[in-house]
């Protein structure tokens, strides 16, 4: 079960070829996915052969086989953890009760909406990242580039997958509008705000592997305990490959800090100007970019209060982070968590339903998650004798959505009138002054083991393979 068949159309390890009309169906929106890929894919690439990791089966030991591949080529397909035979829904009003291995009529729009919304993100962060190889700062980076774009097209299929099976005409309309939204269009964007943002940078790719990729984490993780057996068993493999997302940003970031570190001992200096004349990016310039990604993706989670979020986990939709490893009842009814909301020019914790909750408590659990690689971060610092720490940002600053949206607040969490976040946010968001400055280190530097200036080569190459390896071979 867990091997994977590619001697079939569609790789996949579903027994796919036994299911005729689901087999044509998806056979029918394959190509359309490969003009999708051909239109907003990653730019200039049709001709190269990337050092690429394929799924080669789904045990958590040597599941990856790697090889030089064209990636239009590249085997997408379908690719679920194996179940587990007897599987009980662990929380939620129906804990006890057998998983779905079908939709439940009464959850069908629900679950729909779910699948659709994370499906989305996936071919929506392909087209935000489509332009980054043509200012890659070594071939090292570009193949990471486009091992995480090939995978983030793989999280697509798992999920059209499924509404292909399980959601009739409804689904096949749905896989049809995956592929029609676009990132940032005004008349079609995608679903999600952070999904609608630029990636005009690498420090923003970095920041956004590492911040984004890790919101996608939490999501994948809540719904790897849904009573829905085959979104909980796609969603467990799809974590598999997210975690090399999140390892591409912690790195990345780590390697940036290294390299300014690096600068500001050899010039004895922590001032910007200097920094950037000696073109490497200012401490600064990086702490604001943490704020910026931090913030709009904390407001990925949702609402602070969410009826919607109660539904979900009460039918059994989606489940919190580690729901098995928690020692509560959960069912959560008339358990109470703490949110926060501005009272008497203040910020205060206020007592709400658990279950109206559950976004904040997968925000907290998220924030906590994150909080760990800056902490390594800061390691990097600490280790070059550099006094300064890199921190995210209080929860309550900069928010869009949710009860926070409505107040301004500092990165340490204190509220502001109006005018002092005026005087204040440039010293706290990226500026356009900061954006031009990273634009301009933006150059392609991608011979085998060289790297731009401002980024420090990584530790070690990809499957123990050199550094200066050939990753990408340009035809
Ligand atoms: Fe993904
Ligand atoms: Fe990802």
């Amino acid at each position: 079960m867990s091997g994977i068949n590619y001697s079939e159309k569609i790789p996949n390890n579903v027994n796919l070829s036994e299911d005729r009309t689901l087999q044509r169906a998806l056979e029918q929106w394959q190509p359309n996915f490969i003009n999708w890929w051909d239109d907003m894919g990653p730019t200039g690439t049709t001709d190269s052969e990337v050092y690429l990791r394929t799924a080669v089966s789904v045990d958590p030991q040597g599941w990856a086989q790697f090889g030089h591949v064209k990636m239009r080529d590249y085997r997408w397909g379908i690719f679920l953890n194996p179940g587990e035979a007897g599987r009980h829904i662990h929380f939620g009003d129906h804990k006890g009760e057998k998983a779905w291995q079908d939709v439940p009529g009464e959850h069908r729009a629900n679950l729909r909406r779910i699948i659709v919304t994370q499906g989305d993100t996936e071919p929506a962060s392909v087209e935000q990242q489509r332009h980054l190889g043509l200012t890659a700062p070594s071939m090292y980076d570009l193949r990471n580039l486009f091992q995480i774009n090939v995978e983030e097209g793989r999280h697509l299929w798992a999920m059209v997958y499924l509404l292909h099976k399980h959601f009739g005409r409804d689904g096949r309309e749905e896989a049809e509008g995956l592929l029609e939204r676009r990132s940032g269009d005004e008349n079609n964007p995608r679903i999600l705000g952070a999904f609608n943002e630029q990636t005009p940078d690498w420090l923003s790719f970095f920041m956004f592997t590492y911040f984004t990729d890790r919101d996608g984490k939490f999501q994948l993780c809540a719904l790897a305990e849904s009573a829905f057996d085959p979104l909980a068993r796609t969603s467990k493999f799809m974590l598999t490959e997210e975690a090399h997302h999140m390892f591409v940003g912690e790195s990345g970031i780590s390697r940036v800090i290294s390299r300014t570190a690096q600068k500001m001992n050899e010039l004895k200096t922590d001032d910007v100007n200097k920094l950037r004349a000696a073109g490497v990016i200012d401490l600064p310039t990086i702490q604001r970019y943490i704020n910026f990604h931090f913030s709009v993706t904390i407001d990925l989670f949702g609402a602070d209060e969410s009826s919607n979020a109660a539904t979900f986990y009460s039918s059994g939709l989606k489940g919190r982070y580690e729901e098995g490893k928690r020692v509560d009842d959960h069912v959560l009814k008339g358990q109470t968590y703490r949110v926060l909301e501005a009272r008497d020019g203040q910020l205060m914790e206020k007592e709400v339903p658990m279950l109206n909750a559950l976004n904040e408590v997968l925000r907290d659990d998220y924030i906590k998650d994150s909080v760990a690689g800056v902490e390594r971060w800061n390691k990097v610092l600490e280790k070059a004798g550099i006094p300064n720490r890199m921190k995210v940002p209080h929860k309550a600053f900069n928010r869009h959505i949710g009860a926070l949206s409505g107040v301004k607040v500092s990165p340490e969490g204190r509220l502001l009138s109006q005018a002092e976040w005026d005087a204040m946010a440039d010293q706290w968001l990226p500026t356009l002054q900061d954006r031009a400055y990273v634009a301009s280190l933006m150059g392609r530097c991608v011979e085998p083991g060289k790297f731009a200036n401002w980024i420090a080569p990584p530790v070690m190459g990809i499957n123990r393979q050199l550094v200066d390896f050939d990753y990408v071979r340009f035809n």
